[in-house]
């Protein structure tokens, strides 16, 4: 085992595995290692373990304090297609809640069925991210949920007066707003609907056995399980899937092996050279669920995803043994959905002044 790899700095690893990698990813696969029966047992040395956390029951954030009250409202408004321009796309169309917070389609559709550019993102564990959005453009999920309303390829509202203005047409939700931030005088605000969809999905949680494996339960990983962690951590996947998320902070696509993309991530935000093909990692929480894959959702399963992955992050050609060990792990990170949590529920009815919807 190779431990040496899995603790050297990342820079290093970029620096030096370089040359040595595309030589390798030129030569020919190395066949495949003899078959390891599913039942023989890893032994996991539990220090290289302290880089991942357990979930939270939630990811709280002291700037926005979550009360029963305003996850109420954060989950109408999560569910609200009076929200979008043709009241027919509301935040749950692409992350659908009971589909683990996506809606399997490489790109989504949302107003008059325009596509965006990227794969919509689970919102599940979301809160344990670094920052929002595959460019890491929005720093938590407060300031997050503000974008797709406005943007007019997903709910396509014209500014943030129109949505105040739906808001305050419709009489449950003037009431619900100042429930949720009692003692404002204006209580509904465009900031406020970011602050309220943020608590709710600040308890958007998928608890797994992975984490009663991390709190010590050494039963609750399987054998197949664990040779796949083993092999996980052998592969040195650790060093940017970790944390809470498994996921969440920015890191390079590409660093040894380039990822062929139109589109170069951080780069195309900041025009800065060193953010190019920065992309923010994602959650390996339900990563079972969550096909298809990368950001330009061009890879349809998982395998290939984790193949991928060894080939364009450290320049290697993986087994097809290895890759199904580590799928085979990856499957251990799936969390049951809270299903009364995420139950839809009753909106309030519209007002007489409430726009009418608009399909152009
Ligand atoms: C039309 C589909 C669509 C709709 C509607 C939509 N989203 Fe998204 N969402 C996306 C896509 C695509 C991305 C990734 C975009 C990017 O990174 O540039 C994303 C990113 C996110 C992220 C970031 C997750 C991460 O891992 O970085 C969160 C959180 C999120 N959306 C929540 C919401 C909320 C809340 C709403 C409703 C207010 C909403 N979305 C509406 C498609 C959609
Ligand atoms: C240098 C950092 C880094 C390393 C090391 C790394 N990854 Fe990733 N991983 C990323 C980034 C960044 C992405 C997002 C790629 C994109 O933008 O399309 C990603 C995406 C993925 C995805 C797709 C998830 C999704 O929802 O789209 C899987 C699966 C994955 N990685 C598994 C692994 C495995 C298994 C290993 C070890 C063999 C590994 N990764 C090593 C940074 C890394």
């Amino acid at each position: 085992m190779k431990l040496n790899t899995l603790v050297r700095p990342l820079v290093l690893v970029a620096a030096t595995a370089g040359a040595a990698a595309f030589a390798q990813t030129a030569a020919p696969a190395a066949p495949a290692a003899p078959a390891a029966p599913a039942t023989q047992k890893a032994v996991i040395d539990r220090a290289l373990l302290s880089v991942f956390k357990a979930l939270p029951a939630r990811f709280e954030d002291p700037k926005n304090p979550i009360t029963p009250e305003k996850v109420e409202l954060g989950r109408m408004l999560y569910f609200e297609n009076r929200l979008s321009k043709n009241h027919d796309v509301s935040c749950n169309s692409c992350h659908d809640l009971n589909k683990y917070g996506v809606d399997n389609k490489p790109f989504s559709p949302g107003h008059k069925k325009q596509l965006g550019g990227r794969n919509s993102p689970t919102v599940y564990n979301a809160g344990g991210h670094i920052l929002q959005f595959w460019d890491g453009r929005a720093p938590n999920l407060e300031e997050q949920a503000k974008g797709p309303i406005l943007n007019p390829v997903e709910m396509a509202m014209p500014n943030e007066a129109r949505v105040i203005e739906t808001l305050k047409s419709i009489p449950g939700y003037v009431t619900a707003f100042q429930k949720a931030f009692p003692g404002e005088a204006d209580a509904v605000t465009y900031n406020n609907l970011g602050l309220a969809i943020g608590a709710f999905e600040r308890q958007l949680v998928t608890p797994s056995r992975f984490d009663k494996y991390l709190g010590g339960e050494e039963t609750a990983l399987n054998d197949a399980e664990k040779m796949g962690l083993k092999k996980f951590l052998e592969q040195g996947c650790q060093t940017c899937h970790n944390g809470a998320a498994i996921g969440g902070s920015l890191q390079k696509l590409g660093l040894v092996l380039p990822y062929q993309s139109k589109d170069q991530g951080r780069f195309d935000l900041t025009k800065n050279e060193a953010d190019r093909m920065i992309f923010r990692v994602p959650t390996l929480r339900n990563v079972t669920k969550t096909a298809p894959y990368f950001h330009d959702g061009s890879v349809k399963d998982l395998q290939t995803a984790v193949k991928l992955m060894a080939q364009h992050q450290f320049g290697k050609q993986i087994s097809d043994e290895d890759t199904k060990h580590i799928v085979t792990f990856l499957g251990a990170l799936t969390g049951d959905l809270p299903k009364s949590y995420i139950a839809k529920p009753k909106l309030p009815a519209s007002g007489p002044t409430t726009p009418k919807p608009d399909p152009t």
